[in-house]
Protein backbone atom coordinates (compact mmCIF):
# COMPACT_ATOMS: atom_id res chain seq x y z
CA UNK A 1 0.00 0.00 0.00
CA UNK A 2 1.25 3.00 -0.80
CA UNK A 3 2.09 6.20 1.70
CA UNK A 4 -0.75 8.15 0.13
CA UNK A 5 -3.61 5.69 0.87
CA UNK A 6 -3.18 4.57 4.25
CA UNK A 7 -5.12 5.72 6.66
CA UNK A 8 -3.90 8.82 8.39
CA UNK A 9 -2.92 7.93 12.10
CA UNK A 10 -4.05 10.39 15.34
CA UNK A 11 -0.71 12.09 15.92
CA UNK A 12 1.02 13.69 18.58
CA UNK A 13 -0.41 16.60 18.29
CA UNK A 14 -4.51 15.35 17.91
CA UNK A 15 -3.32 14.21 21.28
CA UNK A 16 -1.74 17.65 22.41
CA UNK A 17 -4.78 19.59 21.22
CA UNK A 18 -7.37 17.46 23.42
CA UNK A 19 -6.26 19.15 26.38
CA UNK A 20 -9.25 20.13 28.54
CA UNK A 21 -11.85 19.10 25.60
CA UNK A 22 -12.53 15.73 24.52
CA UNK A 23 -11.73 13.00 27.06
CA UNK A 24 -8.94 10.72 25.27
CA UNK A 25 -9.71 7.56 24.99
CA UNK A 26 -6.76 4.85 25.83
CA UNK A 27 -6.35 0.90 26.39
CA UNK A 28 -3.26 -1.71 26.43
CA UNK A 29 -2.80 -3.59 23.36
CA UNK A 30 -0.14 -6.50 22.76
CA UNK A 31 -1.85 -8.53 19.89
CA UNK A 32 -2.74 -7.72 16.41
CA UNK A 33 -6.33 -9.33 17.16
CA UNK A 34 -6.80 -7.39 20.07
CA UNK A 35 -5.58 -4.22 18.65
CA UNK A 36 -7.97 -4.88 15.56
CA UNK A 37 -10.99 -4.91 17.81
CA UNK A 38 -9.89 -1.88 20.20
CA UNK A 39 -8.68 0.71 17.40
CA UNK A 40 -12.13 1.72 16.02
CA UNK A 41 -12.74 3.00 19.75
CA UNK A 42 -9.20 4.15 21.66
CA UNK A 43 -7.09 7.64 20.52
CA UNK A 44 -4.39 5.38 21.52
CA UNK A 45 -2.98 1.98 21.80
CA UNK A 46 -0.41 1.41 24.14
CA UNK A 47 2.03 -1.45 24.27
CA UNK A 48 2.24 -1.34 27.58
CA UNK A 49 4.92 -3.72 29.77
CA UNK A 50 2.58 -5.19 31.51
CA UNK A 51 2.49 -7.37 28.59
CA UNK A 52 4.64 -9.10 30.68
CA UNK A 53 2.68 -10.06 33.85
CA UNK A 54 -0.86 -10.06 31.43
CA UNK A 55 0.58 -12.51 28.75
CA UNK A 56 3.05 -13.91 30.09
CA UNK A 57 2.35 -14.35 33.50
CA UNK A 58 5.54 -12.60 35.06
CA UNK A 59 5.22 -11.48 38.82
CA UNK A 60 6.57 -7.75 38.01
CA UNK A 61 7.25 -5.61 34.56
CA UNK A 62 11.05 -5.65 35.27
CA UNK A 63 11.59 -8.82 33.43
CA UNK A 64 10.40 -7.52 30.18
CA UNK A 65 12.97 -7.02 27.28
CA UNK A 66 13.17 -4.39 24.60
CA UNK A 67 13.06 -7.65 21.90
CA UNK A 68 9.23 -8.37 23.69
CA UNK A 69 8.51 -4.96 23.29
CA UNK A 70 9.48 -4.44 19.82
CA UNK A 71 7.24 -8.03 18.84
CA UNK A 72 4.40 -6.88 20.64
CA UNK A 73 4.71 -3.90 18.84
CA UNK A 74 4.78 -5.01 15.76
CA UNK A 75 1.77 -7.17 16.09
CA UNK A 76 -0.33 -4.19 17.59
CA UNK A 77 0.74 -1.83 14.53
CA UNK A 78 -0.35 -5.11 11.96
CA UNK A 79 -3.23 -4.75 13.74
CA UNK A 80 -4.29 -1.00 13.67
CA UNK A 81 -4.88 1.86 11.29
CA UNK A 82 -6.08 4.88 13.20
CA UNK A 83 -5.55 4.92 17.12
CA UNK A 84 -1.80 6.83 18.13
CA UNK A 85 0.59 3.55 18.69
CA UNK A 86 2.88 4.09 21.96
CA UNK A 87 4.91 1.13 23.15
CA UNK A 88 6.99 0.96 26.67
CA UNK A 89 10.61 1.07 27.25
CA UNK A 90 10.80 -1.59 29.47
CA UNK A 91 13.27 -1.71 32.34
CA UNK A 92 16.31 -1.02 31.95
CA UNK A 93 16.59 -0.08 28.79
CA UNK A 94 16.58 3.91 29.26
CA UNK A 95 17.51 4.71 32.37
CA UNK A 96 21.36 4.13 32.21
CA UNK A 97 22.00 7.49 30.33
CA UNK A 98 19.98 9.59 27.53
CA UNK A 99 22.04 7.96 24.81
CA UNK A 100 21.03 4.18 25.83
CA UNK A 101 16.91 5.65 25.76
CA UNK A 102 18.24 7.27 22.41
CA UNK A 103 19.36 4.22 20.92
CA UNK A 104 16.40 1.83 22.04
CA UNK A 105 14.01 4.22 20.94
CA UNK A 106 15.17 4.65 17.87
CA UNK A 107 15.76 0.82 17.23
CA UNK A 108 11.58 0.38 18.80
CA UNK A 109 10.55 3.23 16.25
CA UNK A 110 12.28 2.05 13.71
CA UNK A 111 11.51 -1.77 14.01
CA UNK A 112 7.66 -1.28 14.53
CA UNK A 113 6.85 1.85 13.19
CA UNK A 114 5.18 2.93 15.75
CA UNK A 115 4.45 7.18 17.01
CA UNK A 116 5.95 7.07 20.35
CA UNK A 117 7.68 6.18 23.12
CA UNK A 118 6.52 5.71 27.10
CA UNK A 119 9.00 5.81 29.97
CA UNK A 120 8.61 6.06 33.75
CA UNK A 121 9.73 8.58 36.27
CA UNK A 122 9.61 12.54 36.44
CA UNK A 123 12.32 15.03 37.53
CA UNK A 124 14.89 12.75 37.21
CA UNK A 125 14.61 10.92 33.93
CA UNK A 126 13.59 14.52 32.31
CA UNK A 127 17.02 15.28 30.48
CA UNK A 128 16.25 12.01 28.88
CA UNK A 129 12.82 12.87 28.11
CA UNK A 130 14.57 16.07 26.89
CA UNK A 131 17.32 14.64 25.14
CA UNK A 132 15.15 12.23 23.05
CA UNK A 133 12.12 14.43 22.06
CA UNK A 134 14.68 16.94 20.70
CA UNK A 135 16.03 14.37 18.61
CA UNK A 136 12.66 13.17 17.10
CA UNK A 137 11.22 10.68 19.29
CA UNK A 138 7.68 11.54 20.68
CA UNK A 139 7.45 10.70 24.50
CA UNK A 140 4.81 10.06 26.40
CA UNK A 141 5.62 10.18 30.11
CA UNK A 142 4.49 8.46 33.29
CA UNK A 143 4.03 9.51 36.88
CA UNK A 144 2.82 8.48 40.29
CA UNK A 145 3.25 4.79 40.83
CA UNK A 146 5.56 3.26 38.56
CA UNK A 147 5.77 -0.02 38.30
CA UNK A 148 9.16 -0.69 37.23
CA UNK A 149 10.03 0.86 41.06
CA UNK A 150 8.14 -1.55 42.50
CA UNK A 151 11.02 -3.20 44.31
CA UNK A 152 11.99 0.52 45.85
CA UNK A 153 8.68 1.19 46.67
CA UNK A 154 8.30 -2.06 48.08
CA UNK A 155 5.05 -2.53 45.99
CA UNK A 156 2.50 -1.15 43.71
CA UNK A 157 1.58 1.85 46.01
CA UNK A 158 -0.77 4.57 45.60
CA UNK A 159 0.42 8.27 45.60
CA UNK A 160 -0.56 11.44 46.90
CA UNK A 161 -2.11 9.71 50.27
CA UNK A 162 -0.59 12.42 52.05
CA UNK A 163 -0.28 16.11 51.08
CA UNK A 164 2.96 17.03 51.90
CA UNK A 165 3.78 14.83 49.18
CA UNK A 166 2.02 16.61 45.85
CA UNK A 167 4.56 19.18 45.55
CA UNK A 168 6.39 16.47 44.70
CA UNK A 169 4.11 14.86 41.67
CA UNK A 170 3.52 18.22 40.41
CA UNK A 171 6.95 19.28 40.46
CA UNK A 172 7.10 15.92 38.18
CA UNK A 173 4.34 16.67 35.72
CA UNK A 174 5.61 20.14 35.04
CA UNK A 175 9.30 19.18 34.50
CA UNK A 176 7.94 15.76 32.65
CA UNK A 177 5.83 18.44 30.15
CA UNK A 178 8.76 20.93 30.07
CA UNK A 179 11.41 18.22 28.54
CA UNK A 180 8.96 18.08 25.97
CA UNK A 181 6.30 14.94 26.67
CA UNK A 182 3.01 15.13 24.55
CA UNK A 183 0.85 13.58 27.42
CA UNK A 184 1.85 12.11 30.67
CA UNK A 185 0.20 9.01 32.54
CA UNK A 186 -0.85 9.55 36.25
CA UNK A 187 -0.95 6.57 37.84
CA UNK A 188 -2.15 5.74 41.11
CA UNK A 189 -2.81 8.62 42.87
CA UNK A 190 -5.47 10.15 44.59
CA UNK A 191 -8.22 12.32 42.88
CA UNK A 192 -7.50 15.41 44.24
CA UNK A 193 -3.66 15.75 42.95
CA UNK A 194 -4.45 14.51 39.85
CA UNK A 195 -7.26 17.52 39.85
CA UNK A 196 -3.91 19.45 40.90
CA UNK A 197 -1.39 17.99 38.68
CA UNK A 198 -4.17 18.21 35.76
CA UNK A 199 -4.98 21.87 35.82
CA UNK A 200 -1.04 22.95 35.87
CA UNK A 201 0.00 20.55 32.83
CA UNK A 202 -0.73 22.61 29.09
CA UNK A 203 -0.34 18.59 28.13
CA UNK A 204 -3.09 16.22 28.52
CA UNK A 205 -2.34 13.99 31.85
CA UNK A 206 -4.36 10.11 30.92
CA UNK A 207 -4.69 8.65 34.49
CA UNK A 208 -5.31 4.74 35.49
CA UNK A 209 -6.25 4.69 38.89
CA UNK A 210 -6.54 8.66 39.01
CA UNK A 211 -9.85 9.36 38.58
CA UNK A 212 -11.97 10.93 35.80
CA UNK A 213 -10.07 14.51 36.92
CA UNK A 214 -7.53 13.93 34.16
CA UNK A 215 -7.98 14.55 30.38
CA UNK A 216 -8.42 10.89 29.39
CA UNK A 217 -8.12 7.52 30.72
CA UNK A 218 -6.01 4.39 30.25
CA UNK A 219 -7.28 0.96 30.69
CA UNK A 220 -5.19 -2.42 30.96
CA UNK A 221 -8.01 -3.83 28.26
CA UNK A 222 -7.48 -7.65 29.69
CA UNK A 223 -8.41 -6.01 32.79
CA UNK A 224 -11.67 -3.93 32.24
CA UNK A 225 -13.02 -6.85 29.66
CA UNK A 226 -13.11 -9.32 32.86
CA UNK A 227 -10.10 -11.68 31.34
CA UNK A 228 -8.71 -12.29 35.34
CA UNK A 229 -10.09 -12.93 38.19
CA UNK A 230 -8.35 -10.20 40.33
CA UNK A 231 -7.78 -6.66 39.15
CA UNK A 232 -7.14 -3.43 40.62
CA UNK A 233 -9.69 -2.10 42.74
CA UNK A 234 -10.48 0.85 40.39
CA UNK A 235 -11.17 -1.01 37.20
CA UNK A 236 -14.79 -1.07 36.48
CA UNK A 237 -15.18 -4.44 34.43
CA UNK A 238 -17.38 -4.07 31.12
CA UNK A 239 -17.61 -7.18 29.95
CA UNK A 240 -16.60 -10.69 31.54
CA UNK A 241 -14.94 -12.25 28.64
CA UNK A 242 -13.20 -14.91 31.28
CA UNK A 243 -16.45 -16.30 31.65
CA UNK A 244 -17.32 -16.52 27.97
CA UNK A 245 -14.17 -18.02 27.66
CA UNK A 246 -14.78 -20.73 29.95
CA UNK A 247 -18.52 -21.81 28.75
CA UNK A 248 -17.43 -21.69 25.32
CA UNK A 249 -14.45 -24.12 25.97
CA UNK A 250 -16.34 -26.38 28.37
CA UNK A 251 -18.86 -26.46 26.04
CA UNK A 252 -15.83 -27.80 23.46
CA UNK A 253 -14.97 -30.22 25.68
CA UNK A 254 -17.82 -31.71 26.35
CA UNK A 255 -18.82 -32.27 22.43
CA UNK A 256 -15.22 -33.99 22.09
CA UNK A 257 -15.38 -36.36 24.86
CA UNK A 258 -19.06 -37.14 23.41
CA UNK A 259 -17.52 -37.28 20.04
CA UNK A 260 -20.37 -35.23 19.47
CA UNK A 261 -18.14 -32.72 17.23
CA UNK A 262 -19.22 -32.20 13.37
CA UNK A 263 -16.48 -34.19 10.99
CA UNK A 264 -15.26 -33.52 7.66
CA UNK A 265 -18.42 -34.54 6.04
CA UNK A 266 -20.04 -31.52 7.39
CA UNK A 267 -17.70 -29.14 5.79
CA UNK A 268 -16.41 -31.15 2.75
CA UNK A 269 -18.28 -33.67 0.32
CA UNK A 270 -17.53 -37.28 0.85
CA UNK A 271 -16.28 -38.74 -1.92
CA UNK A 272 -18.48 -41.61 -3.77
O1 LIG B 1 2.37 -1.09 31.09
C1 LIG B 1 1.26 -0.56 31.05
O2 LIG B 1 0.27 -1.17 30.62
C2 LIG B 1 1.13 0.81 31.50
C3 LIG B 1 -0.24 1.37 31.63
C4 LIG B 1 -1.06 0.64 32.57
C5 LIG B 1 -0.23 2.83 31.88
O3 LIG B 1 2.10 1.44 31.76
Amino acid sequence: MSAQNQQKRISTTDILQRKGKEPIVSLTAYTAPMARLLDPHADILLVGDSVGMVLHGLETTLPVTLDMMILHGQAVMRGSARALVAIDMPFGSYEESPQQAYCNAVEIMQKTGCTAVKLEGGRHMAPTIAFLTSRGVPVMGHIGLTPQAVQVDGGFKVKGKDSDRWAELEADGLAVQEAGAFCVVLEGIVEPLAKQVSSKLSIPTIGIGASSACDGQILVSEDMLGFADRVPKFVKRYAEVGQMIDQAVGAYAKEVRERSFPGPDHVYTAPK
